[in-house]
C-alpha cells in the first residue's frame, strides 16, 4: 500500500472535446501531454512529499539546479492501454518501479517505493483517463514518470532537494512509417556504456551519448544506430532506446545478455517469458556482430527485431557497417516470428488475451 496523499487540484480549463478528439485521432509519438501532472519532492529529512497533481504546465527551476549542470536525472517510459470493454490498464509497472529503484541507486538519487510508484502512475491515469485513446490503431497513453536533482546547487555531490514527476502523451506508433522494417548503422567510432558506467540505469545522459552517433546514422539515411561493446567492439548491444532479438532457422532467438552496459527492458524480458511459452528456445549470451552479419548472409538468422515500450516489437531491416551491408527483413516486411512476437505481446496488452502471465494491472 501507498503511504503517499496525493492532493488533486483539477484544472478549470482541459482540453475541449473537438481538441482531444483531433488530438488521438493523430497522436504521434510524444508531441502532445494530458492536462495534468503529478509532483513529489524528497528531502532528507521529510522524504517523500507534497504528493500533488496540478494542471500540466512550464515548471520554473532555478538556473543553479543541480540537474541542469550535472545531468542527475531518471525516467521511465510505460503505457495505460484502453481494452474494449472501457477499462484501462498499465502493463507491469511493478517492473518499471523497481527499475527506477535500481536506476535511483546508480545516480544517487532517492528511492522511490515500488508501492509509491504504481499509486502515483494510476492516479494521473484516473485524473486524465480520457487522454487514453480506444485500443483501435493500438494507441496508448505512453507514461513518463521521472525524477531529478531539483536542488540549486553548483557542488559535485547527490542533491538535497529531488523531484519526481509523471506526466503522459497519447502515442501512436513510435517510428512515423509504423511496422515497416527499421534500418540500422553501426556505431564505429562511439560507444554508449562500458562496465561500471551507467548503462543498465535509464538515465538521459545514456540517451544523451546516443544523439550524436544516432543523428550520424540518420545523416547516411538510417533510421537507428547499433552500439557494440566498449571493450572489444565486437559485441551487439542495443540501440540505444531499444534492445536487440535475432531469431535463429530452428526458431531460437538470442537477445545479448546483460552485463551492465545494456538497458534491462521489461519488453525484453516479457519477450523472453512470452516466447518460450510460444515455444521458442530463448538464449540470452553474447552476440557478435560478426555472428549476426554472417548468420544473416547464410540463413542461419531469418528475423531481426528491437523491441521497446515505446517502439513495442519493430522489424529490423538493413544492417550496415563501413561499405558492407546485409537485409533481414523478409521481403521488405516483418518475418513470420516478428509478428507472431508481436501479436502475442499486443494481444495481452490490449486484453484481446488472457493474460497468464499476471502482467496486466487494472487503473480503471
Ligand atoms: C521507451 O521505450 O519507453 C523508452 O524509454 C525509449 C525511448 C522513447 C527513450
Amino acid at each position: 500500500m501507498s503511504a503517499l496523499d496525493i492532493s488533486v487540484q483539477r484544472r478549470p480549463d482541459p482540453a475541449t472535446d473537438d481538441r482531444l478528439a483531433q488530438i488521438l485521432a493523430k497522436p504521434g509519438f510524444g508531441v502532445s501531454f494530458t492536462d495534468h501532472m503529478l509532483t513529489v519532492d524528497w528531502t532528507p529529512d521529510a522524504g517523500w512529499h507534497d504528493a500533488r497533481i496540478t494542471a500540466y504546465g512550464p515548471i520554473t527551476l532555478d538556473p543553479a539546479t543541480a540537474v541542469l549542470h550535472y545531468a542527475q536525472e531518471i525516467f521511465e517510459g510505460m503505457k495505460a492501454y484502453r481494452h474494449a470493454d472501457g477499462s484501462v490498464w498499465t502493463f507491469r509497472p511493478e517492473a518499471n518501479g523497481a527499475r527506477m529503484a535500481r536506476s535511483s541507486r546508480r545516480l544517487a538519487l532517492p528511492e522511490l517505493p515500488a508501492d509509491d510508484f504504481v499509486a502515483t502512475v494510476d492516479a494521473l491515469v484516473q485524473v486524465d483517463e480520457r487522454w487514453v485513446p480506444d485500443a483501435e490503431g493500438e494507441k496508448s497513453l505512453y507514461l513518463r514518470p521521472f525524477m531529478f536533482a531539483s536542488e540549486a546547487f553548483l557542488g559535485v555531490r547527490p542533491a538535497k532537494h529531488v523531484t519526481y514527476m509523471v506526466i503522459a502523451s497519447p502515442a501512436g506508433s513510435y517510428f512515423a512509417g509504423g511496422l515497416k522494417p527499421v534500418s540500422l548503422l553501426v556505431a564505429e567510432h562511439h560507444t554508449r556504456a562500458a562496465i561500471g558506467g551507467m548503462g543498465a540505469a535509464k538515465t538521459g545522459g545514456n540517451y544523451a551519448s546516443s544523439l550524436a552517433p544516432q543523428q550520424e546514422a540518420i545523416d547516411k539515411g538510417f533510421d537507428q544506430v547499433v552500439f557494440l561493446d566498449a571493450i572489444e567492439r565486437k559485441y551487439v548491444e542495443e540501440l540505444g532506446g531499444m534492445n536487440l532479438y535475432f531469431v535463429h532457422d530452428d526458431g531460437t532467438i538470442v537477445t545479448p545478455e546483460l552485463t551492465g552496459t545494456i538497458l534491462e527492458g521489461v519488453t525484453r524480458a516479457s519477450i523472453m517469458e512470452l516466447a518460450k511459452s510460444l515455444g521458442h528456445k530463448v538464449e540470452e549470451r553474447r552476440f557478435s556482430l560478426d555472428e549476426w552479419r554472417h548468420g544473416v548472409g547464410s540463413g542461419r538468422i531469418t528475423e531481426v527485431f528491437a523491441c521497446g515500450t515505446a517502439a513495442v516489437v519493430t522489424p529490423v531491416g538493413r544492417l550496415a557497417w563501413q561499405d558492407q551491408e546485409v537485409d533481414s527483413s523478409v521481403a521488405g516486411d516483418a518475418g513470420p516470428v516478428t509478428k507472431q512476437v508481436r501479436q502475442a505481446l499486443v494481444d495481452i496488452q490490449y486484453g484481446r488475451a488472457e493474460d497468464t502471465f499476471g502482467w496486466m494491472h487494472r487503473v480503471l
